[in-house]
Parts: C-alpha cells; structure tokens; sequence
C-alpha cells in the first residue's frame, strides 16, 4: 500500500483537480485507489469526483462518531473509493488529526492519495506525516513557489520523500524553467493551463473521462503508469501534440 499526498505551498493550484484524476488514471490501469479527502477545512473532492450524494465523511471518523471505516468509504462510478470530508463546521471542530493515521491503517488498497490542504498548517502537516510519498503541485505565479519551497524545506526537514513535482496551469517553456530555477528541483509533470478544465469541474465529471485523448489525460495516464510500475504509453490526439509542441 502506498500512501500518497498530494499537497501544495498556495491553496487553489490544482490539487484537487490532480488527485480526482490521477485515481481515475491508476483506476484504469486496474490499481485499487481510495482517494481521500484530508482538506479537513475546505473539503470538496468528493464532489469534484461527481460524488453527490454522501452521509457520512471523513469527520465522522475522525470525531469517532463513527468506528466502522467501511462506513465513511464510497464507491465511484469510476471505480475508486472515495473517502468524504464534511463542510459542516461543527464537523470540523471535533474532528481529532491524530486518528487520522489509525484510519489509513485499515484501508488495505494499493494506492492511497490523499488531497491535502495547502500549506504548512496542522492540517497539512498530519497529511505529510502520515505519507511515505509526496507530490508537490505548483503554478508558475511566484507565490505559488516561494509557498512551495516553504512545504519542500518541511518536507526535507521530516525526511519525507518528494516523489514528483507537478507544475500546473502552464502556459509557456519559460514557466517551467522559473519552477525549477526557484525551487532547485526538477520537474516531473508538466500539465498545461487549459480552458476546458474548468468546464470538467462543473459537470463533475473528471477531465481524463471527458478528454481522454488530451494532452494533460496522456500526461496523468503516462504519471500514473510509471507509478504503478506499468509499461504502457499514451499520447494525446495529434492536434494537442502539435500544438503544445511549441511552448511545452
Ligand atoms: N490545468 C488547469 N488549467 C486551467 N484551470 C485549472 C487547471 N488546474 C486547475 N484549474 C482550476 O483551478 C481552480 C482550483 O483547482 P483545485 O480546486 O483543484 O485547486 P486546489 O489546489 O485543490 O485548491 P484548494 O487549495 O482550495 O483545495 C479550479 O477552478 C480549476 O478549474
Ligand atoms: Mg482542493
């Protein structure tokens, strides 16, 4: 089982948008994902995923309410399990961090993401303690990586291993080269800034099922082959090869 936490410096540069499909990516290489929302203040994975009807969350575990995890898990229609948070702030005051890791405990599939807060918070930082493996999402405003350096120096300090870092919402080389100039890390996912994500998220449905030939699907599907250890390739339709040729 690997725990994996997708986290970031600044709020609103595309984890949850990055956690919802790299769960439908490892889902369609056959993995078992539970993807969890530890957004413990302003939770909406699940509703990003198209999950909408939901009684119990995350919370409700947390608060021990409830003891029976099975209970708190959901099946999507894509095929992962999603784990809810609450966006009742009662919910959220009694919600106890430290039982968060007797949680993951007993969830036994292969992969568990976990779509964090932003920053360096309490919140975000039981999410990073809680996971062998973290992945960085950053955009190319500077304060979004001055934030993002903050999370990777907390992560080098707890010896937490950054598995990748994804730059987000990218619309030039240059982009990249700043990422990386700043931070002094390579990077290893580069998702384009494109319109149509928006559009993903108000129908609820996740980006690589509406776009599956894109060039962000081929670029989370190809991510989550080599994470699973799967040997496949995916390229995007010609159009968006050519056209993202020039300034990727
Ligand atoms: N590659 C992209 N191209 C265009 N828009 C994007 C892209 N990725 C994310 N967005 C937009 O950015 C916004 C924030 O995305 P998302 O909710 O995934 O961020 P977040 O990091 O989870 O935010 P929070 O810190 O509040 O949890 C959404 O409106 C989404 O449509
Ligand atoms: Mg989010």
């Amino acid at each position: 089982m690997r725990v994996i936490a997708i986290t970031s410096g600044k709020g609103g540069v595309g984890k949850t948008f990055f956690s919802v499909n790299l769960a439908v990516a490892l889902t369609k290489l056959g993995k078992s994902v539970t993807l969890i929302d530890a957004n413990f203040t302003t939770p909406n994975t699940a509703l990003i995923s198209g999950y909408l009807t939901f009684f119990n969350t995350i919370h409700d575990y947390l608060s021990e309410r409830i003891n029976d995890i099975s209970k708190v898990i959901y099946k999507t229609s894509y095929g992962f399990k999603i784990v809810p948070g609450s966006i009742d702030l009662n919910s959220m005051i009694d919600a106890r961090i430290e039982r968060f890791n007797l949680f993951l405990e007993k969830i036994k599939d292969e992969f568990i993401i976990l779509d964090t807060a932003a920053g360096i918070g309490r919140e975000a930082v039981s999410s990073i303690m809680n996971s062998k493996e973290i992945i960085v999402v950053v955009n190319p405003d500077i304060s979004s990586i001055i934030d993002a350096k903050r999370v990777i120096e907390v992560c080098n300090r707890i010896d937490k291993k950054i598995l990748a870092l994804v730059a987000n919402k990218i619309s030039k080389k240059e982009d990249v080269k700043k990422i990386e100039k700043y931070l002094n890390l390579e990077v290893n996912l580069i998702l384009p800034e494109d319109k149509r994500v928006k559009d993903s998220i108000e129908k609820r449905i996740p980006f690589i099922e509406l776009y599956p030939s894109s060039y962000i699907a081929s670029q989370i599907l190809n991510f989550a082959s080599y994470l699973s250890g799967e040997l496949y390739e995916f390229k995007p339709n010609l159009f968006e090869r050519i056209k993202y040729s020039f300034y990727l």
